[in-house]
């Protein structure tokens, strides 16, 4: 069970959050260039299913180094301990949205429909340009079937569970596919539509005052971090190898933090306490953001965890509205010990990665 979770919060912290100003020229140019692209190759079922298409992804490889300079700048890994950041913000009008669909797949087929008045495709292509001025962008197979932008929408009879569908429940801080050893290394939030200013949380490691002792302790792989239930059930009958809950890179704390998918009662008490003292102390530090529309949340996710607080689902087509990117930074280092993890039989769809080895 969850025993260190956030309590619920609507305080806003801005000031502690590093913010990058887009210039109105440089969002403008971004949603130019993925309304082009998109007039160019579709949109259609096919492709919207998992934006996998090989000549769409060719345009965002080939046109993403055309982007203004700011572009580029705006969009590098956070630069701060807090470990993200908050960019603004895209051109974007509530009218050109739609309604906001009731779940992924409503998300991804309405994107694909032609006929329809959503600009929900070109920001999938917004989405992946900028993501690709940051690294790679990838998708998982097992999630969303594979589509490389997610759709995080509340959706009826998810409202309780741990992940991006839910709403009534808290959505307590986690890495992002912490069970996976191929987990992204930054997230990208972009903000279509939050009417009631629903906080993101986010919580960095390097802000947290930890011992020597538990610091050592959470280095040590002790316990297993299951798949998130996004990727279906049944994982508990697999064999789950131990994993450490804190590491380094170029000498600086990296966290793989869920506790709600990391069995807790099967620690030890040195490690239990250990855990439960960072867990706190990841809720002292906390910080949360309310985006608005056109805005993108950068989350390093070796870094911080994040979670969202609760709120009430509308269920009427003006609910809140994300899209999201899992990115690879190739600078980054992870420990050589979760080379050997086979990550529960997920897999990675990494396009992008194909089309630089083809080139190279
Ligand atoms: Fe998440």
């Amino acid at each position: 069970m969850v025993k260190s979770v956030l309590s619920e919060r609507k305080t806003f912290h801005p000031s502690e959050l590093e913010r990058r100003e887009l210039p109105p020229a440089a969002g403008a140019a971004v949603r130019t260039l993925a309304n082009e692209i998109a007039v160019t190759v579709g949109p259609s079922r096919a492709i919207a299913t998992t934006l996998g298409d090989p000549e769409l992804l060719e345009h965002i490889e080939t046109r993403y180094t055309e982007l203004p300079e700011d572009v580029h700048h705006a969009m590098r890994a956070p630069a701060t301990a807090a470990g993200v950041t908050v960019i603004g913000r895209l051109p974007l009008g509530d009218t050109e949205l739609g309604q906001t669909p009731m779940d992924w797949r409503q998300a991804a087929a309405w994107a694909g429909e032609p006929g329809r008045t959503s600009s929900s495709f070109a920001l999938d292509i917004t989405m992946l340009l900028l993501a690709r001025c940051a690294g790679e962008p990838f998708g998982w197979q097992g999630q969303q079937g594979g589509r490389l932008v997610n759709n995080i929408v509340p959706t009826p009879g998810h409202e309780r569970e741990q992940s991006g569908a839910s709403s009534t429940a808290l959505l307590s801080p986690h890495t992002e596919d912490a069970f996976h050893p191929l987990r992204a290394n930054l997230l990208m939030l972009g903000c279509l539509r939050n009417p009631d200013l629903v906080g993101t949380t986010v919580s960095s490691v390097r802000r947290v005052e930890l011992t020597a002792a538990q610091r050592d302790r959470l280095s040590r792989r002790e316990l297993p971090i299951l798949p998130d239930v996004s990727y279906g059930t049944g994982f508990p009958n697999q064999p789950s190898p131990p994993v450490a809950t804190l590491g380094r890179d170029q000498g600086q704390l990296t966290l793989r933090f869920d506790p709600a998918y990391t069995p807790l009662d099967d620690a030890g008490p040195e490690f239990r306490s250990a855990y439960d003292h960072l867990a706190e102390e990841l809720e002292r530090v906390c910080i949360t953001a309310a985006l608005a529309p056109g805005e993108l949340l950068l989350v390093d996710n070796d870094v911080v965890v994040h979670g969202r607080v609760p709120f009430t689902p509308r269920y009427n087509g003006t609910d809140r509205w994300l899209k999201r990117v899992n990115i690879r930074l190739a600078q980054r280092h992870r420990d050589a010990s979760e080379a050997a993890e086979t990550g529960y039989g997920q897999r990675v769809v990494a396009p992008f990665h194909t089309i630089r080895g083809n080139r190279r």
